[in-house]
């Protein structure tokens, strides 16, 4: 099938919205493409200024620029059902993501917990509780350590592991009584503990089957070593380490398949999974690409994005896919992409450093490149805007190499830049 040039809108604002721009930019298949908010990585004629959640100024921007493709970078618009309202006001555009029904998956932990019960996908055993007294009886009788779960979306800090059960309880006072995350703490999910090591798998779907994109992992403590709290993600490599395919085969039959067949389920499903040896279960879902996991997977893949966004959304035959012992993936680049995250000192609290001015150079180091985060423009100088700033990543076909790269070059970025205000990890891909 020959597939006229599209016109694309990306809705979002940080460095996976900006990693899904940079790629789909450079196909062939694109006619224009905007992103909508974007940040300081984005020239002005690209950006549109529009708040995501806002779905009928999105259609006017859509309809204005005669978008074809949307793609929606986060969670955030997807389980607000964006999909299903412009299946509803203009069904021939192109919106790649699940529909809010399968955004669920994400957006509530209870009703993934409940569909991979039903099903039978591998996952830590679970309670539930609707109140605080009812979570009081839950923790009396669960084993330690246990994992405590807010329901709904908490950008990220939903999650907690608890040693001890005093402090299990006070953290559930938090949430039912002082409602720490709001309504997404009406109810709350209790899991048993599980070891092993964490990895991300990405499938491409379109309602039928999945091709897998290249593999990642992230770091997501704050400090070297895994210390210190959770953060966003504070970087990435690819392809992964852990999963071997062997575990993707596994995934695709007792996971991934199973999702597909039961929503029909359309965009990435992204599967955060435990993996024990050959054992594996899932950790949780996600409707969308991880971040800072997306900043390499673009990279690393080797054909053109936009063909994948297509077929996803019903609208071309299969792109390129390599058939693997029960599964299919997309072709990778041989090589090792590795990205480091700059951020602002004092993340993941909300008081870090703010509007601190950012001067990267014009002409950059072969294979390395910055995808831009929390940035923006201001009077023609770049300056920070949150918390995760900026992704330094580089590649190449020795991970050594690649990783010497990304650190030379936050090296030379120390005469232009003050870095007591910068924060960024010194061991990521150390392990690889
Ligand atoms: P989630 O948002 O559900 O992925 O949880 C955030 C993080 O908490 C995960 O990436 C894991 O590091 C950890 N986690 C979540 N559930 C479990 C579990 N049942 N056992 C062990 N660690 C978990
Ligand atoms: N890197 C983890 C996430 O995007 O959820």
């Amino acid at each position: 099938m020959l597939i006229s040039p599209v016109r694309v809108l990306v809705l979002g604002n940080g460095g996976r919205e900006h990693a899904l721009f940079l790629k789909i930019s450079q196909s062939p298949l694109v006619k224009e493409i905007f992103i909508a908010p974007g940040n300081g990585g984005n020239r002005e004629s690209e950006k549109i200024q529009l708040d995501v959640m806002d779905f009928a100024s999105v259609l006017q921007v859509v309809q204005n620029r005669q978008i074809d493709l949307l793609v929606a970078g986060s969670e955030a618009p997807l389980a607000a059902g964006i999909k299903d309202y412009f299946k509803e006001k203009m069904p021939l555009l192109m919106v790649f993501g699940p529909d809010k029904n399968s955004a669920q998956l994400e957006a509530s932990k209870i009703f993934s917990q409940k569909f991979m019960e039903r099903v039978g996908i591998p996952t830590a055993k679970s309670r539930v509780a609707q109140n605080l007294n009812e979570a009081i009886y839950i923790i009396e009788n669960h084993p330690l350590p246990m994992v405590i779960k807010a329901d709904g979306l908490a950008a990220g800090k939903g999650v907690s592991i608890h040693y001890e059960k005093g402090e299990a309880i006070e953290r559930c006072e938090e949430i039912f009584t002082d409602k720490i995350f709001g309504n997404a703490g009406n109810n709350i999910l209790f899991q048993e503990f599980l070891n092993g090591q964490e990895a991300s798998l990405f499938a491409m779907c379109n309602g039928k089957e999945a091709i897998y994109l290249p593999t990642a992992c992230d770091y997501k403590r704050v400090y070297d070593g895994g210390k210190g709290p959770n953060t966003g993600g504070m970087g990435s490599f690819s392809p992964g380490n852990i999963l071997t395919s062997k575990h993707i085969k596994i995934a695709q039959e007792k996971i991934v398949q199973k999702v597909i067949d039961e929503f029909h389920y359309t965009g990435i499903l992204y599967v955060g999974l435990m993996i024990d040896r050959d054992d594996i279960s899932v950790v949780e879902f996600n409707c969308r690409l991880g971040d800072p996991e997306t900043q390499c997977v673009m990279p690393m893949m080797e054909t053109d994005l936009v063909p994948y966004l297509l077929w996803s959304c019903g609208k071309n035959e299969a792109p390129l896919k390599i058939k693997e012992d029960g599964f299919f993936k997309a072709p990778a680049k041989p090589g090792y992409c590795l990205n480091v995250v700059l951020s602002a000192k004092g993340y993941p609290s909300s008081d870090y450093v703010r509007n601190l001015p950012l001067q990267f150079p014009e002409k950059m180091p072969e294979n390395v490149h910055i995808v831009h985060a929390g940035t923006k423009m201001e009077n023609g100088q770049i300056v920070s805007s949150g918390g995760r700033i900026a992704n330094i990543v580089g590649f190449d076909k020795e991970p050594s190499i690649a990783r010497k790269k990304v650190y030379d070059f936050i090296d030379s970025l120390k005469k232009t830049n003050d870095f007591s205000k910068l924060h960024y990890r010194l061991d990521i891909g150390e392990q690889v």
